[in-house]
């Protein structure tokens, strides 16, 4: 079994690169396998005439997914991010890129009206990316419900505040009632699938589901 108090390969690899978190192996391979933000962008004669991607970040202290995303659109030098999450992010590696005029922080639950509000005001979206979990329990079928709660909560928003050819990732725990899901999210998207990266670790419950070309 693997040593969780020890820093695993991901982990001191995230530090060494400048992200507070190791899930940010996750997105990359993510965005690497299925062109993720490219998808979401290029579709732009579809995006309502919306031409700059604009990235939602559900559930995303301490900030690697962020980052990252932050990071690409640096390179590309154009895109805007609204991130979410209870918590504040950490501050220890962006560099400044959390001050920057493209990206807006909300404190605050994403299942709330107020949070809802703030969001949509923000929007529409080009890409949302949810990696929101909740505080485990430790019992499984409490903690898989609680989070197909939050990756449901994920799909409102974009069935709401995504346009046209966005695309969606979603954080999944197994083992819960995940399919009717999967099924909502390939009637919203002309592709929908589940895709489990190499970053999670072998053990883990988690998944991610993405959806691509919202329809
Ligand atoms: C696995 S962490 C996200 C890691 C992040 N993607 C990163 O790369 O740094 C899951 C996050 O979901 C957030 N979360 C859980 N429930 C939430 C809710 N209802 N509203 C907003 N954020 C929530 C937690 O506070 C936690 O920071």
């Amino acid at each position: 079994m693997a040593d969780y108090k020890k820093p695993d390969y991901w982990q001191q690899k995230a530090r060494e690169e400048g992200y507070p978190a190791r899930s940010v192996y996750k997105l990359k391979e993510i965005d690497e396998k299925f062109n993720f933000f490219k998808a979401a962008h290029s579709t732009d004669s579809r995006l309502n005439g919306q031409t700059a991607l604009n990235v939602l970040d559900l559930g995303a202290a301490p900030g690697s997914w962020s980052l990252y995303v932050l990071r690409k659109m640096a390179v590309m030098k154009k895109g805007a991010l609204v991130s979410v999450d209870l918590s504040p992010l950490s501050r220890e590696f962006d560099k400044g890129l959390f001050d920057g005029g493209n990206f807006f922080f909300i404190q605050g639950d994403i299942t709330t009206a107020q949070t809802r509000e703030t969001i949509s005001a923000k929007g529409p979206y080009s890409a949302i990316i949810s990696d929101a979990a909740p505080a485990t329990t430790g019992n499984h079928t409490v903690d898989a419900a609680r989070s197909l709660a939050l990756a449901e909560e994920a799909a409102n928003y974009a069935e709401n505040a995504l346009s046209a050819g966005g695309s969606l990732v979603v954080k999944i725990f197994q083992g819960g009632d995940s399919a009717a899901l999967l099924k909502r999210m390939k009637t919203l998207f002309e592709t929908a699938k589940s895709f489990k990266p190499q970053a999670c670790r072998g053990e883990s419950v988690e998944t991610y589901f993405i959806g691509l070309g919202k329809r």
